[in-house]
């Protein structure tokens, strides 16, 4: 099977988003629209009545094909504070579990006139396929695909850094840990190569940075102090163990040694340096508990900050899905009259 572009399928005519797949050709204009929108969505989860009705009457699956806590949970969160109706599939009992494939589960969840399918799958472009196949005017959100891309994850940690930093410019950023099996550190390196950072480190031992990593423009550093000397950002990964095959690693507590974030080792970065990690964080693995737990963690805020960002890309893919029916609508109607005359 070909896939068609990222850029073509998530995009409609007025080059508005309509789906969010991954973040390859999408350009620094939209992802800063995503991060202002979010911003505006920040401040309504202060206030006492925190709905707004721009997804109301629309319907919201959340597929999820892998565990999941955080990102499931402020999805809903997020859909809800939209107005939506939301259903979650508990993909253990539902029937693809009993052989239905991947296609007719969707066809069946369209034919409830759904409006929006959230999917995490375990396979890399599963989301991708989907917004192939489904139905138009079905806006498809990928939720984490494999180790391709987690999108709104990313976006959640720009708007994050963007609130702590100001911006981009100028900013040194270590992605930390088991980049080999990341979506998320894949993700991230898009999104501040777009959005102008100074440098991106990805910093880790051989097995799980390969120096072809470096073809993405980063800077490869297998040790972990000239990774994190000067760096404004430092955003460390779990060990992806599910993911890897056979033994990648001597052991946890070696890892921990060389390369888990302590307050010794944050030292080697800014004074002002803020710690960011997408969850679940394994204390005395990759971060030491008084790092997590300290000042310099904004680890919570990012959390909070993904219910902004998702409720900005549902927004936005739901207007952009709409706005494409209306245009053609009206490509239709000019036929019609063009026929006519
Ligand atoms: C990440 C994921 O699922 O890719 N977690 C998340 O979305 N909160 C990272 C991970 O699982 O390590």
């Amino acid at each position: 099977m070909t896939q068609s572009e990222p850029r073509a399928l998530q995009l409609n005519e007025k080059g508005q988003l309509k789906h969010f797949l991954s973040l390859e050709g999408l350009d620094k204009t939209i992802l800063t629209e995503i991060l202002d929108l979010a911003e505006s969505f920040l401040n309504m989860g202060e206030q006492s009545v925190k709905k707004v009705p721009l997804l109301r009457g629309k319907t919201v699956v959340n597929l999820f094909f892998e565990n999941s806590t955080r990102t499931r949970t402020t999805f809903e969160l997020a859909a809800k504070r939209l107005s939506a109706d939301v259903i979650n599939l508990n993909i253990e009992t539902s029937a693809t579990s009993k052989g239905e494939s991947l296609l007719d589960t969707l066809q069946n969840l369209e034919a409830m006139q759904s409006d929006m399918f959230v999917v995490r799958h375990g396979d890399s472009g599963a989301a991708h396929f989907i917004a192939e196949h489904c139905t138009p005017n079905v806006a498809i959100i990928n939720a984490g695909d494999g180790r391709h891309a987690h999108p709104t994850q990313a976006m959640l940690d720009m708007l994050t850094i963007r609130r702590h930093k100001g911006g981009f410019e100028g900013l040194k950023v270590a992605i930390v840990g088991d980049i080999l099996h990341s979506r998320v550190a894949r993700s991230q390196i898009h999104a501040l190569t777009t959005l102008g950072v100074e440098e991106i480190r990805l910093v880790g031992p051989k097995t799980l940075v390969p120096n072809y990593f470096s073809e993405t423009g980063a800077v490869i550093c297998h040790e972990l102090q000239a990774g994190l000397q000067d760096v404004d950002v430092i955003v460390m990964l779990r060990l992806q163990k599910e993911r890897m095959h056979g033994a990648l690693l001597p052991s946890e507590s070696e890892f921990y040694r060389l390369y888990g974030l302590t307050m010794e080792s944050m030292s080697w970065a800014k004074p002002d340096v803020v710690v960011m990690h997408p969850g679940p964080i394994n204390r005395g693995v990759e971060i030491s508990s008084e790092v997590a737990d300290g000042e310099h963690s904004v680890i919570l805020n990012q959390v909070t900050n993904g219910i902004a960002v998702r409720m900005a890309v549902m927004s936005m893919a739901m207007s952009g899905q709409v706005q494409s029916q209306e245009s053609e609508r009206s490509m239709a109607s000019d036929t019609m009259v063009g026929e006519k005359v």
